[in-house]
């Protein structure tokens, strides 16, 4: 019987592939994505422990400016200030949430490291095109603070290649490149370095096809727990930490 039924799904899936399903059902793709990674999502939300976290949910506005309040928290509540600290944000365009944590954390012993093409969007996100976000490369006075202009694709492997990435300094990884490719390509790179205690954060976490999408697919490869700590706008800005 278990032959036949595996038999017949064979058949169903090799007609189906003769079909071309692409050219006239292409268009569900995004959507049945989008319905699938928000169940996900759902479920990620509902198995998480929330106790003793920040966490606005169910907030009928979203502010923006909330996500100052989650850095503040995470620093107060994982006591990110006892010792030094590497930054590293995916995403600076004006740079207005890695001059926040440079000025929010004077260890002198703290490196910020900042990744952008500073031409925009590799690709289209939502409303946005390719291209959008396009800005220059900060100036911050503060020698701790360096930026990686270029695609994450072709400066990360340089920046790893160069740093002493296994070195015992907490890792605060900032996420804010909005889409699901770059996100997934900086967490799987950054993978081999990770250790328990340090951070990600996320700018866009709620979006199911782009950044959940990505933090899905990398923790469900990788094996990677992690343990939220806080989230604002309805899990739009979150922080993890990483548990093993
Ligand atoms: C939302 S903006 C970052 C905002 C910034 N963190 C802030 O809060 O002010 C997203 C940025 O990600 C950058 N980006 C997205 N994918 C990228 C990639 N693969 N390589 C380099 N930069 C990328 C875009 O150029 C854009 O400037």
């Amino acid at each position: 019987m278990k032959e036949i039924i595996i038999k017949i799904a064979q058949l169903l899936k090799g007609f189906t592939l003769i079909l071309k399903p692409h050219l006239f059902l292409g268009w569900l793709r995004n959507p049945l994505l989008m319905i699938s990674n928000t169940i996900s999502l759902s479920r990620w939300i509902a198995e998480q422990d929330k106790h003793d976290i920040l966490n606005d949910f169910y907030s009928f506005k979203r502010n923006y400016a909330k996500r100052y309040q989650l850095y503040q928290y995470v620093i107060n509540k994982l006591a990110v200030n006892e010792t030094a600290f590497d930054y590293l944000e995916f995403g600076v365009c004006h740079g207005e949430s890695i001059k926040w944590w440079v000025a929010n954390n004077q260890n002198k012993e703290n490196s910020f490291y900042g990744f952008d093409t500073f031409e925009g969007l590799p690709e289209n996100w939502g409303t946005f095109k390719k291209g959008d976000m396009n800005a220059n490369i900060p100036v911050i006075d503060d020698e701790r603070v360096s930026f990686f202009k270029g695609l994450f694709q072709d400066t990360l492997p340089d920046f790893i290649a160069s740093q002493p990435m296994h070195n015992s300094k907490r890792k605060i990884i900032h996420l804010d490149a909005d889409l699901f490719s770059s996100t997934l390509y900086a967490l799987t790179s950054l993978a081999p370095f990770l250790k328990k205690g340090d951070i990600l954060i996320f700018d866009e976490f709620n979006v199911p096809n782009h950044e959940f999408y990505a933090f899905k697919c990398f923790t469900e490869s990788y094996y990677i727990k992690t343990k939220l700590v806080a989230a604002v706008n309805n899990y739009y800005q979150i922080a993890l930490m990483i548990a093993e």
